[in-house]
């Protein structure tokens, strides 16, 4: 059952076709990979499919949270954030100046009941619904193993658990179609490691879908269930990572990044 169709969809920068004719299927709670030489469309892609840009042409269809199939192409992302879809982005973006709990907490608005009224007032609404999310908040936290950290500022948490904060938050907003962006990026062997089990732990936990563009091979080889490879704004290759590994294509268009 697929939650994500992707069809004929186009981006163009002035003359520049960033991405081109891209189909693609994402089955509902798959761990699916993206990959492709540096400047190939992939991020573009990830924007394509959150709001962040208007395709040029194509369609992009979404089963959401409730089952109803809606397109989202066009749709600006607080509003595909309501349907379901959150991200991380290959630049880590936190609100560095807020702590670790409240990094999570601001994700979680969007499922908000009480009214500004209620909240000015400290109505009961208001204080129920901010347990609610402090408690959520924290057992997110815990499942990342930031719980200890969660009066810290953002910015002051080491690179790695910037990521894995990241990552939380987007968790904390109710997502379930989640994108992650390199999120082993800068990261060294062992931490790509736990990181790896981490995705694994999360997605099962919270029934997710995660699309995932990584360079780490290793990474994303062991890690994905199936794999698109994109070059050039094209796919030019679909499969198991096994099949993607022994991929004629995939190895031309990787090589020729190597001999550049
Ligand atoms: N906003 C933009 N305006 C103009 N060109 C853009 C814009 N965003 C991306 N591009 C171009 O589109 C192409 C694809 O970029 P994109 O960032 O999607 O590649 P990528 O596959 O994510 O690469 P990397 O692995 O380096 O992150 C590049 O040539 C890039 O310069
Ligand atoms: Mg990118």
């Amino acid at each position: 059952m697929s939650v994500l169709k992707v069809r004929g969809l186009n981006k163009n920068f002035g003359g520049l076709k960033a991405v081109s004719d891209v189909n693609i299927t994402v089955n509902q709670g798959e761990l699916l990979g993206l990959i492709g030489p540096n400047g190939a469309g992939k991020t573009t892609i990830f924007n394509l499919l959150t709001g962040v840009y208007v395709p040029t042409t194509g369609t992009v269809r979404l089963k959401d949270v409730d089952g109803n199939k809606i397109n989202i192409n066009g749709m600006k992302p607080h509003i595909t954030a309501r349907h379901g879809i959150s991200r991380t982005f290959q630049n880590i973006r936190l609100f560095k100046n807020l702590s670790v709990v409240d990094n999570l907490k601001i994700g979680m608005h969007k499922n908000i009941r009480h009214s500004i009224f209620e909240a000015i007032l400290r109505l009961p609404r208001f204080i129920r619904d901010e347990k609610m999310f402090e408690q959520q908040a924290m057992y997110i936290l815990s499942l990342v193993g930031l719980q200890d950290k969660h009066a810290e500022f953002a910015m002051n948490l080491p690179y790695g658990e910037q990521r894995k904060l990241e990552i939380a938050r987007a968790i904390a907003t109710g997502a379930s179609v989640i994108f992650l962006d390199e999120p082993a990026a800068g990261m060294n062997p062992s931490e790509t490691e736990d990181l790896s089990k981490l995705i694994v732990k999360l997605k099962d936990e919270f029934h997710l879908t995660v699309i995932l563009i990584e360079h780490d091979m290793k990474f994303v080889m062991n890690l994905c269930e199936r794999i698109y490879v994109l070059d050039f704004g094209s796919i030019i290759a679909e499969g198991l990572p096994a099949e993607i590994q022994s991929n004629k294509r995939v190895i031309e268009a990787y090589l020729g990044e190597q001999v550049e």
